[in-house]
């Protein structure tokens, strides 16, 4: 009813009156914009494939694009020309090698996986190099890029397949990386290198059979509780504590703390602050766990504990062909961390079976995986190195949590059949009357991107945009919320999308029904505007009764 109500009140405001309550579909795009050429920027180099990793710098209008044997640097604003590129390939002798043992040719190249950062002159490159992964450092002189030529050791920085789902994120000249530590990709790893170096135990409790799709930082250094930063890496693997005839695959999140030095006796030169949990993204009319995460965006807020993980999720039954975003509130993610119960294994008698309940025992102080605080210290344990056996002990065999990490509202932001979502970005928009929205950008497997946005519970695509003539994966997805674009990556190009284009809805009812939050109805121009065009004219900003927010559902 109030619904209805207030769509009456959009009609009014626009003077038109009919019956449009069918136009609230939800999750059908409310606009196609079918793919054009010219419309939006694109940047394609002749003999060169797969730009697969973007890196956007805002301080110096930057995206640089790592490719099949070439990095590239693009200008910001405008992609269409490079503004210095490199090649980088593998010798011939790699890629015969490659070959012997049994590879396909075109995977015998070097993929450009891993692209960071380091500080504001130097960056750290790696490839998977004819699956001999290896790293690079690039610098740039006189705006021109350049690899300083010094070929460090890729294995267990960057995948050897360039087919592999792998992550990683450097923090402090650090590099944590998800990725398989071997040529057959049978030994997964999250690892620690370009300084302290540390890594997971290689065991099917820690890490069984996983796919990596994401990792990020978070920084507490304003957490008055003196805590460390932490690394959270986000992947689906087979679950061990589900018993099920088919090989049930779970999505996880793990969590290392950036100061871990690791055991003395126990896990030297190992994690001590791995501990993992189930993330629960619920199918509301199945009752069912969406069971595989495609990828993780994080959506950072200046308070770090409002930071928000959206995740896309899926399942891993063909038949099931829907794909999700759920939402997790970084502060619950820590809680589950701090305080839920770790699980145990127990072997059944009379089998060999292995079941996994919840741990009933003592858990030691300081608490197994958690990061040293200012607590531990109080109590003498300054780094991980004095960390008494038992919570090592403890850490090493049950890093697996109970409790999972419920999505916020236990519901999907966003459900959608029929379309495969592979990458995802989050903008929040603060719209005129101060209120947030947080945007959705949905990459898809055939080339589109959807934008989405959740209205109190109510799931709206505003529109779909077709990137390619014809339909190619959509492999990377990078926004700049200060120059309002999206980068896309795929096979065979870079595509640069605005965030919005409120010009495109033609009319009033148009604008307002897109409910899109970018965009506002500017009464005297008669034109769908962009909401900070609205205010940059002080002018119109006077006026600002005049505009109407589609999302606006009260007379205000
Ligand atoms: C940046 O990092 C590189 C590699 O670690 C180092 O050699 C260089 O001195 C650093 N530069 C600055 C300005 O900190
Ligand atoms: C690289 O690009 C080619 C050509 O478009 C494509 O066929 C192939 O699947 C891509 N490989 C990877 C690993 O993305």
């Amino acid at each position: 009813m109030q619904k209805a109500s207030a769509i009456t009140l959009l009609f009014v405001f626009c003077g038109l009156f009919e019956n449009a309550e069918t136009s609230f579909q939800s999750c059908i795009p409310r606009k196609t914009v079918a793919f054009q050429n010219g419309i939006n920027r694109v940047f394609a180099e002749p003999g060169i494939f797969n730009y697969s990793v973007l890196l956007i710098n805002e301080e110096t209008d930057s995206l640089f694009v790592g490719a099949r044997g070439a990095i590239f640097a693009l200008e910001l604003n405008d992609i269409s020309k490079a503004v210095s590129y490199t090649y980088w390939s593998s010798p011939e002798s790699a890629q015969l090698h490659c070959a012997r043992r049994g590879k396909d040719k075109s995977d015998c190249q070097n993929y450009i996986r891993v692209f960071h950062k380091i500080n504001s002159t130097t960056y750290y490159v790696c490839g998977t190099n004819a699956f001999q992964p290896a790293c690079d450092y690039m610098v740039i002189v006189d705006g021109q890029i350049q690899l300083l030529g010094r070929r460090e050791e890729g294995k267990g920085k960057c995948p050897y397949d360039p087919a592999e789902r792998y992550a990683s994120v450097m923090a402090g000249g650090e590099l944590y990386s998800a990725t398989s530590f071997d040529f057959q990709g049978s030994e997964p790893v999250v690892l620690r290198s370009l300084g302290n170096g540390l890594r997971t135990e290689y065991t099917a409790s820690w890490l069984n059979e996983p796919t990596f799709v994401h990792a990020d930082i978070i920084e507490e250094r304003e957490n008055s509780l003196g805590g460390d930063d932490q690394i959270y890496v986000f992947f689906s693997e087979k679950a061990v504590e589900f018993d099920f005839y088919d090989k049930l695959i779970v999505p996880r999140i793990a969590r290392v703390c950036k100061g871990d030095r690791g055991g003395m006796r126990t896990l030297q030169k190992k994690w001590t602050s791995f501990l993992k949990a189930r993330l629960s993204c619920l199918e509301p009319s199945l009752n069912l766990e969406f069971n595989v995460v495609q990828d993780i965006f994080l959506l950072k807020t200046t308070d770090w504990r409002e930071r928000i993980f959206y995740g896309i999720f899926t399942f891993q039954w063909e038949t099931l062909d829907t794909s999700a975003v759920c939402a997790f509130n970084l502060s619950h993610v820590e809680d589950v961390f701090s305080s839920g119960s770790f699980k145990a294994p127990v072997t059944l008698e009379q089998s060999l079976l292995v079941k996994w309940v919840i741990y009933t025992g003592d858990v030691p102080f300081p608490r197994p995986g958690a990061c040293i605080g200012n607590k531990e210290k109080e109590h003498g344990y300054t780094t991980s190195l004095d960390l008494p056996d038992k919570t090592l002990q403890m850490v090493k065999d049950h890093p697996l949590i109970d409790s999972a990490v419920k999505a916020i509202d236990n519901l999907p932001k966003l459900l959608k059949r029929g379309s495969k979502y592979t990458r995802i970005a989050v903008d929040r928009v603060v719209a005129l009357d101060h209120r947030l929205h947080d945007v959705m950008f949905l990459g898809t497997d055939d080339g589109y991107i959807h934008k989405a946005v959740n209205y109190q519970g109510e799931m709206f695509i505003i529109q779909e945009v077709q990137l390619f003539m014809s339909p190619q994966r959509v492999e990377s997805l990078q926004l700049s919320s200060l120059k309002g674009y999206l980068y896309v990556g795929s096979a065979s190009q870079v595509v640069q999308v605005p965030v919005s284009d409120c010009g495109r809805y033609r009319n009033c009812l148009d604008c307002v029904l897109a409910r899109d939050p970018y965009c506002i109805w500017a009464r005297i121009q008669q034109e769908c505007v962009n909401v900070s065009e609205g205010t940059a004219d002080p002018q119109k900003w006077q006026h600002r009764k005049l505009y109407h927010y589609p999302w606006q559902h009260d007379s205000t």
